[in-house]
């Protein structure tokens, strides 16, 4: 799959969000490692901190359905859905993807309908706690 694509997937994803209260609509798809494609939006909530983010609405649908690998995300967002420059991933996004994606893993932020910039989840959260800080 190209990034393009994903960021496509991503930005079809955004239509499915619930903002009622910020306005702000967010998409997100991410990339199994075998190919598979699993989207998500943001889901907000009257009492608003229950709300969760498009990016862990996809990373967890993937992992509930059995998904531990990922190769590349992509996430798009803007006020009523109009993308008008990145939506990078929150702080709270960025520690679940340490939980499940390489630091090299491509996080691909939509700036535009047919533009991205790409970074990587280490570029993201450098020095993240994560899996290999705890003791099993
Ligand atoms: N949001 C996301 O979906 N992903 C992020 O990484 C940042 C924030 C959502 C949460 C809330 O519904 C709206 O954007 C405004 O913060």
């Amino acid at each position: 799959m190209t990034r393009e694509a994903l960021c496509a997937a991503a930005i079809q994803a955004m239509g499915k969000a619930y903002a009622p209260y910020s306005g702000y609509k967010v998409g997100a798809a991410v990339l199994t490692t075998d190919g598979k494609v699993y989207t998500g939006c943001n889901i907000e909530n009257a009492s608003y901190t229950p709300t969760i983010c498009a990016e862990r609405t996809a990373i967890f649908k993937a992992v509930s359905e059995g998904e531990r690998e990922f190769a590349m995300l992509a996430v798009c967002g803007g006020k009523d859905g109009l993308i008008t420059g990145a939506f990078p991933p929150c702080g709270v996004c960025r520690q679940v993807m340490a939980e499940f994606c390489p630091k090299d893993m491509p996080i691909l932020i939509v700036t535009g309908e047919e533009s991205h910039t790409a970074c990587t989840l280490g570029e993201l959260l450098p020095y993240a706690f994560d899996t290999n800080y705890i003791e099993k």
